[in-house]
C-alpha cells in the first residue's frame, strides 16, 4: 500500500493529526499558494458529491495544481465493464494523487492497494470519510479552543453515517464523552461501540433526542438520515423525520455549544436555526477547504512552510 494515501481516519497518529490540523491553520490563514504547480489531481467520484468534491478542486486550484477526472462514473468506461483496477492504472498514467469516492465499502483501500500514487479516501459507503472527519476536528477545535473533555452530541444515522464512523475514531485520542441519539434502526454499530470500549471512550445511547442531551452538549452534530444506503425503502420512510433540530431546542444550550452537519441537511435542521450564532455548518464546509489543501500536501510531501 501506498504510505501517504489517506484511507481511514485510522491511517493518522494522534501526532499526524495534531500536524495536519495545524498546517490547516496556515492555509485558513492564507489559503492561495503556489505549492502544487506542476501537479495533475484526479478527483474520481463514482457517487454523487457536492462539497467533497468541489472543496478538494478548490484547494488545487487555490494551489495552482491542474485537476482531471469525473463527477458520474456513468460517462467513464465503468459503465462498459471496466475494473476499477484497471481505472487506478490508468489514472496512475496520467495524475500524481487520486481523490475517490465510491458506493462500496473498501474501495478506496483496495484502490490503495493496486495504486503506486497516493489515494485520498472522500467517502467509501458507509465506512469512513476521513477528510470529512479532519474537517470536523478542525472545526470543533476553531469553535472550541481546544479538542480536549468535550462532550459529543451524535444524532441521526449512527448505522450509515460514515462521517460519524470516522468522527468516532478521530476524537479517541482527546477524551470526548459521546452522546449518540438514534433510533433502534438506526444505532450505532456494535463495532464502534466495541472501539470505544477498548479505547475507554465514555458513551451513551438514547433514542429521545431530550432536553437533557442537547443542553449538555458542547457540540450537536447532526446527520441525515442516508436514504441511498436503504434496501428497503419503507423503513426508510418510518425513520426519515424522527430528529428535527428546531431554534426553541437550543435557548437553553451552552455558551459554547457549536452545531455541526457534515451536509447536505435535508429537514433534520430547521433552516430557522442557520441564524443562531450557534449554528456553524456553512462555516464547518468553507473549513473544508483549508483541511484538503493540507491534506494534499502532505500526502504529496510539500513542504508548506
Ligand atoms: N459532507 C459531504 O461529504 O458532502 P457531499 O456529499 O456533498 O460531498
Amino acid at each position: 500500500m501506498c504510505k501517504k494515501s489517506l484511507v481511514s481516519i485510522t491511517d493518522y497518529s494522534k501526532e499526524d493529526i495534531l500536524r495536519i490540523l495545524n498546517l490547516t491553520k496556515k492555509f485558513d490563514e492564507n489559503p492561495n499558494r503556489r505549492l502544487l504547480e506542476g501537479k495533475v489531481c484526479a478527483t474520481l467520484f463514482f457517487e454523487p458529491s457536492t462539497r467533497t468534491r468541489l472543496s478538494f478542486e478548490t484547494a488545487v486550484n487555490r494551489l495552482g495544481g491542474r485537476i482531471i477526472g469525473f463527477s458520474d462514473a456513468a460517462t467513464t468506461s465503468s459503465s462498459k465493464g471496466e475494473t476499477l483496477k484497471d481505472t487506478i492504472a490508468m489514472v496512475n498514467n496520467y495524475a500524481d494523487i487520486i481523490i475517490m469516492r465510491h458506493h462500496l465499502e473498501g474501495a478506496a483501500r483496495y484502490a490503495s492497494e493496486v495504486s503506486a500514487i497516493p489515494i485520498i479516501n472522500a467517502g467509501d459507503g458507509a465506512n469512513q470519510h476521513p477528510t470529512q472527519t479532519m474537517l470536523d476536528l478542525y472545526s470543533i477545535f476553531k469553535t472550541q479552543g481546544t479538542l480536549d473533555d468535550l462532550t459529543i452530541t451524535v444524532v441521526g444515522d449512527l448505522k450509515y453515517g460514515r462521517t460519524v464512523h470516522s468522527l468516532i475514531i478521530g476524537m479517541s485520542h482527546f477524551n470526548p464523552t459521546f452522546n449518540f441519539v438514534a433510533p433502534e434502526e438506526l444505532r450505532l454499530p456494535e463495532t464502534y461501540k466495541n472501539f470505544c470500549d477498548s479505547h475507554g471512550i465514555k458513551y451513551h445511547e438514547y433514542v429521545d433526542f431530550s432536553p437533557e442531551v442537547i443542553n449538555s452538549a458542547d457540540i450537536i452534530y447532526m446527520t441525515r438520515v442516508q436514504r441511498e444506503r436503504f434496501t428497503d425503502l419503507m423503513e426508510y420512510e418510518k425513520v426519515k423525520n424522527i430528529y428535527i433540530l428546531r431554534k426553541d431546542m437550543i435557548s437553553e444550550t451552552k455558551e459554547n455549544m457549536k452545531i455541526l452537519h457534515p451536509l447536505p441537511r435535508v429537514n433534520e435542521i430547521q433552516q430557522d436555526v442557520d441564524d443562531s450564532p450557534k449554528a456553524y455548518y456553512f462555516e464547518q464546509a468553507k473549513n473544508g477547504v483549508f483541511t484538503r489543501e493540507a491534506v494534499i500536501c502532505d500526502a504529496l510531501n510539500i513542504n508548506v512552510d
